[in-house]
């Protein structure tokens, strides 16, 4: 299995294909819309329960500032939700949507993984994507559709 900054690039790269398609087609957005519902909070809970716990001690306010921004990613997505596909504020809401979260995941990319790379040897990075994946799992248990 890859390190778990791979896994959870690999989550990125999947979340943005979601957006792409949810804006350029409408033909699959329901399906879609299922999948994001599904998909996006499991990779932020996997990544609590994973990465952000094993880095809180060593860079508290770094990982302070990435929860805040979970719960600003999960407030949106709450409120996108509420809206009905056919209503003229889906689209402005998933524009929103997509903002912040590109927005995370690029100071994630970034600055989260520098320090990951810095605090956390090749031994942890490995162990923790496994973790990762049984997390993600767990998480899409809760997920009601
Ligand atoms: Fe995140
Ligand atoms: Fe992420």
């Amino acid at each position: 299995m890859p390190q778990i900054l791979e896994l959870i690039r690999e989550d990125h790269d999947l979340i943005r294909g979601l957006f792409d398609e949810l804006e350029s087609n409408p033909e699959t957005r329901d399906v879609r819309c299922i999948t994001l519902r599904r998909e996006l909070p499991g990779h932020m809970y996997a990544e609590e329960a994973t990465l952000y716990t094993h880095l809180r001690d060593r860079v508290p306010g770094e990982i302070r500032q990435s929860l805040d921004e979970h719960t600003g990613v999960k407030e949106t997505l709450t409120r996108f939700e509420k809206i009905p596909l056919r209503d003229d504020a889906w689209m402005p809401a998933l524009v929103d949507l997509r903002e912040r979260v590109e927005a995370h995941f690029a100071s994630e990319e970034g600055e989260v993984f520098a320090l990951a790379e810095e605090h956390l040897d090749r031994g942890d990075l490995f162990a923790l994507s496994e973790r990762f994946e049984r997390e993600k799992v767990a998480a899409a248990r809760y997920v009601t559709v």
